[in-house]
């Protein structure tokens, strides 16, 4: 029996894989922060802080074949003019960005028994910064760099090794709903009609897993057109990116 451990399994996405990957005849090793997490979609459930390199030997220790670094966070706290706090700043980089970058690090040192595929989730988010959800993009654009970066040397250093990347969309749940905090009544109406259009977590764990039996290294969940235009701005016209996202704020935030 193949063993996949899902950080996040609390979640809206990480309890719609856990029940994917158990119905496909896997032992599934939930991941969370909190003591217990109640649900029939995990074969064993371990606490782990996702923070270090120590918590993260702690889940190579249970030799899986597949890792999936889904446990995320988004900006849920602003400050009074909307501008982001440090607290939330902390976390969200740690479980986005940094926990994932060490666990791969940590992995290629290890003495693995067996190959082992490791996909983070990322985000469409990433690619396009956003002045609504700043702190979640720039981890999600950090997280997909160090994989497109780090990936290939780790591979090289480690063959066992496979780092991957998938990015969902919004999916409906209340981490899609957060970035409304920033938005004025207009703002609100558009990211409402996208969650109201979004996919339920069942149909993206199907997706993932898809990707997950396939070889591609970077998989996306359908991504508008808009969002890749935006990417082709910011990536060949930054200043003028820069100077889009001013005029977004001032148009889309309640905070101008
Ligand atoms: N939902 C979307 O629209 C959307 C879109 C694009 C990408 N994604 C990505 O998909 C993944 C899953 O999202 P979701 O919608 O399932 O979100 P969710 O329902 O909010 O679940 C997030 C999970 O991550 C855990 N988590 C949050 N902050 C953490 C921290 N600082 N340290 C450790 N664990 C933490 C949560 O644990 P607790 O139960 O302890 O809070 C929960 O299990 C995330 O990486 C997210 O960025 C989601």
């Amino acid at each position: 029996m193949k063993t996949v451990i899902i950080t996040g399994i609390s979640g809206v996405l990480g309890s719609a894989l856990g029940r994917f990957y158990l119905k496909d005849g896997w032992r599934v090793i939930g991941v969370g922060r909190k003591e217990t997490a109640d649900g029939d979609f995990y074969s064993e459930y371990f606490r782990n802080s996702q923070k270090s390199s120590e918590d993260a030997q702690k889940l190579l220790l249970h030799n899986p074949d597949l890792i999936i670094l889904n446990a995320g966070q988004i900006e849920t706290e602003i400050g009074e003019k909307g501008e982001p706090i440090i607290d939330q700043f902390e976390s969200i980089t740690n479980i986005n960005y940094t926990f994932p970058a060490i666990f791969c690090m940590t992995a290629n040192k290890h003495e693995l028994k067996n190959n082992l595929d490791i996909v983070a989730i990322g985000s469409i988010a990433d690619g396009s910064p956003s002045s609504f959800g700043p702190v979640y993009h720039a981890s999600k654009i950090a997280l997909h760099y160090f994989f497109s970066g780090a990936g290939p040397i780790i591979r090289n250093s480690n063959p066992k090794i496979r780092m991957r990347l998938y990015r969902p969309g919004a999916i409906k749940g209340p981490l899609a709903w957060a970035p409304v905090n920033r938005l004025n009544q207009r703002g609100y109406n558009l990211r409402k009609k996208r969650v109201d259009g979004a996919p339920v977590a069942d149909k993206v764990a199907i997706h993932i897993a898809r990707f997950i039996k396939r070889k591609a290294l970077i998989g996306t969940y359908d991504e508008p057109f808009s969002f890749r235009l935006l990417k082709l701005l910011f990536a060949v016209f930054p200043n003028a990116y820069y100077k889009l996202q001013m005029l977004g704020w001032k148009k889309g935030s309640k905070f101008s």
